[in-house]
């Protein structure tokens, strides 16, 4: 099958089984190695991308799910020539990147919580993480770091 959409606002044209998931597309089609493949199950967060501004588990998402939708992946954010967003800047300063397997993840958890309300209360940026799991056990400066970025 055929599925058409925009990753980080270029249009793409997809031959592949439908059920494949969006992870492999991104990562052994296009190239897009930011979202990583941790667990497989939905389960750690590794995978996150934004289709249409929701974060999903790219592992777990059907690529057939995403036709004619916006995804957005952590490549589409700073490049190596621009400015980080707040939301990297602020995991940079604040010691939020540890190893950094979970930090693709936790940017786009993170950009799509901020994108809906600039200003979320701590409990609401724990729960929106609560699918994003840290290997090195960072999590308070993570959640320092994304209220800083609502400053
Ligand atoms: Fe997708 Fe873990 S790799 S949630």
């Amino acid at each position: 099958m055929s599925y058409s959409f925009s990753v980080n606002g270029q249009e793409v044209d997809i031959e592949s089984p439908g059920l494949r998931p969006l992870l492999s597309v991104l990562r052994d089609d296009l190239g897009l190695l930011g979202a990583k493949l941790g667990c497989g199950e939905g389960r750690c967060g590794a995978c996150t991308v934004l289709v249409d501004d929701a974060p999903v588990a790219a592992c777990l998402y059907p690529v057939a799910n995403a036709d004619g939708s916006d995804v957005r992946t952590v490549e589409g954010l700073a490049r190596h020539d621009s400015e980080l967003t707040a939301v990297q800047d602020a995991l940079l300063t604040h010691g939020g990147v540890q190893c950094g397997a979970c930090i693709p993840g936790v940017v786009m958890t993170l950009t799509a919580l901020l994108d809906q309300d600039a200003r979320p209360e701590d409990s609401e940026v724990r729960s929106a993480l609560a699918g994003n799991i840290c290997r090195c056990t960072g999590y308070q400066k993570i959640v320092d770091a994304a209220m800083a970025a609502t400053e």
